[in-house]
């Protein structure tokens, strides 16, 4: 009762704060997704994420290098796919000298503990832009599955720690989990994307490796916005197929997800914290508009106290200089 609580005095100085706060953000807590392109020498500009780059494989081993420097130990791989590479199938996904197989290993040579997982869907792969096979404007489930299965043992091959199905086909963790075990690869871990929603915060990311569908939407897949049960759902079933660890994605937006998750399972949550939201600050900012390392370490915190374990996201870097 008042005035024998005073909520206030916790909040006198900066050493009161600093000492009840409950929420802290450490380089650990991320993981860096990084955008690999063919070539040497290239390092550009994606147009919708300032400041974010596609590297070709001697820039991604600068990065990588500099990354773990600044205790950053876990990378989330997507690779830019030449358009004459793509098909229906995700052919190239197998390839075992593929852009993927190739950056993992030039990251393993050249900062073997780095923690390094893979993107594995067909989206980038696809000549639709699809996170399946086509047929007659469908997506197929099964039959993907059996592609994503086949794809996360060739990044297993090539030394991936983790896979990470970003593509919501059911039954795909089973599907790869059963292939890992089969093919001895025991230790590989599967961090799946449970409950990722068709959201509209994906473009820039689209625009960064030229994928977006190239018909349609993917709302037969991803899951509708509105769905709360559904991702407990989804996140339950994935972890009774093999998931060592789970998403959710987008981030701000499905907080409230995230902590309906963390309360509900036991293994690790990850937050992506996507592309659009990335996108969304460096604008405000670049007009002067919001603060933007203030705006990004409340959000980056606010995704932490929702309950991620994991943060994947674009301002990792940003952040961990501003730690100091
Ligand atoms: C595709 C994939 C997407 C993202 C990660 N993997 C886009 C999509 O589903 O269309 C989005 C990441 C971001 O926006 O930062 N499998």
């Amino acid at each position: 009762m008042y005035p024998l609580r005073r909520n206030r005095r916790l909040r006198t100085n900066a050493a009161i704060r600093h000492l009840v706060r409950e929420t802290i953000i450490t380089p650990s807590d991320f993981l860096v997704p990084l955008f690999v392109v063919e070539g040497k020498g290239v390092k550009q500009e994606i147009t919708s994420m300032p400041a974010y780059y596609r590297l070709s494989l001697d820039y991604l081993e600068k990065e990588v290098k500099e990354l773990w420097e600044m205790g950053l130990c876990a990378v989330l791989l997507f690779v830019k796919v030449p358009d004459n590479l793509k098909d229906n199938e995700g052919t190239e996904a197998l390839n075992k000298d593929g852009l993927m197989q190739r950056a993992i290993k030039t990251i393993k040579n050249v900062c073997p503990e780095m923690l390094v997982m893979t993107d594995v869907a067909l989206d980038p792969y696809s000549s639709f832009g699809h996170d399946g096979i086509v047929e007659d404007g469908k997506i197929l489930n099964d039959e993907t599955s059996e592609v994503l299965a086949e794809m996360s043992v060739s990044h297993a091959l090539a030394g991936a720690d983790f896979v990470a199905p970003s593509d919501m086909m059911d039954g795909r963790i089973l599907t790869i989990r059963e292939a890992l075990e089969d093919e001895g690869y025991i230790d590989t871990g599967i961090m799946s994307y449970s409950a990722k929603y068709a959201s509209a915060f994906y473009g820039p990311f689209r625009d960064a490796l030229d994928s977006a569908p190239g018909f349609g939407d993917k709302k037969t897949y991803q899951m509708d916005a509105a769905n709360r049960f559904e991702a407990i759902k989804e996140t339950e079933m994935d972890i009774d197929e093999g998931a060592d660890i789970v998403m959710v994605k987008p981030g701000l937006c499905y907080l409230d997800i995230v902590r309906e998750i963390k309360n509900e399972v036991d293994v690790p949550v990850a937050v992506y914290q996507v592309s659009g939201e990335y996108a969304m600050l460096k604008a405000a900012a670049e007009k002067g508009w919001l603060d933007h390392d203030a705006v990004m370490m409340e959000q980056l915190l606010a995704i932490k106290r929702a309950g991620a374990n994991i943060i994947a996201s674009y301002f990792a870097k940003d952040a961990v200089k501003l730690m100091g």
